[in-house]
């Protein structure tokens, strides 16, 4: 399956799995998230996502396990189309979603965030009014821009992008005045683009500790997601993401990407 998508990240490649000649578990995953599932300039899948795989595919499940590269828009269904066993995907647990999957234990926080360019004119929440901001396609930024238009009775207009990158080039464009999407995710393009910056206010997460100094909009929680049949794997996968949060496993993952 993995040779269709062309990733080069298969379970041989970065040194997953068991080696039973069984069942290979496949991962969906809408690539490039960085610095969750993103390409080194060698081709190869990395990231925290990819990383995490290898430790509770691998490492703690010896599995045989391949990352899928899919679209975020419609990655639900294709899971629930079997086209692949899970989705790994810097993926949301929200309400909605849990009516459709399963999600796992948490992995991650994210809080959806406001870029803008720095000697633009929006310095505040209330400057989006009239505006238009760019987001990804299914994602909790294109809902949590929905809100904000709701908010503004309708005097925003959102523009969706199949890809994240697509969001971030209409901003450096100046086709959006603003991108809604994951801090970390965020930060890591406004640290490699001079003049993008984050909208400074007070956000949902002002009085929560580790929330991040600027304005946030929502607070999240990152799960894997499996179809709702699949019990029994969900179980499984909570226990080997307890493991490698015990051995430290998940803090070396955690600090390679996060505290470098
Ligand atoms: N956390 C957001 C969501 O669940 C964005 C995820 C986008 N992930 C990706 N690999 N493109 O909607």
């Amino acid at each position: 399956a993995v040779g269709a998508s062309g990733l080069a990240a298969t379970a041989g490649c970065i040194g997953g799995g068991g080696d039973d000649g069984g069942e290979t578990i496949t991962i969906g995953s809408d690539i490039p998230y960085a610095p969750f599932e993103y390409r080194n300039e060698a081709g190869d899948l990395i990231g925290f996502d990819v990383e995490i795989a290898e430790a509770v595919f691998g490492e703690q499940l010896d599995l045989n396990y391949e990352f899928q590269e899919t679209s975020f828009d419609g990655i639900i269904a294709s899971l629930n189309n079997a086209n692949f066993r899970v989705i790994m995907s810097a993926m949301t647990i929200n309400e909605s979603r849990a009516e459709r999957v399963d999600f796992s234990d948490p992995y991650f926080t994210a809080y959806q965030t406001v870029l803008v360019l720095e000697d633009g004119d929006i310095s505040s929440r209330e400057d989006l009014r009239g505006e238009a901001v760019g987001v990804q396609r299914g994602t909790t930024g294109e809902a949590a821009a929905e809100d904000l238009q709701e908010e503004f009775d309708g005097e925003l207009q959102i523009e969706s992008y199949d890809q994240i990158n697509g969001a971030f080039d209409a901003l450096l464009n100046n086709q959006v005045s603003a991108v809604i999407n994951d801090n970390t995710v965020s930060g890591e393009f406004a640290a490699e683009n001079d003049g993008v910056v984050f909208l400074e206010g007070d956000g949902v997460a002002a009085d929560q500790e580790d929330a991040p100094p600027y304005l946030t909009l929502t607070i999240e929680n990152y799960g894997i997601a499996f179809r709702q049949d699949d019990d029994e794997f969900r179980e499984e996968v909570n226990g080997a993401l307890q493991a490698i949060r015990d051995n430290g496993t998940y803090d070396e993952i955690y600090d390679e990407y996060f505290e470098a």
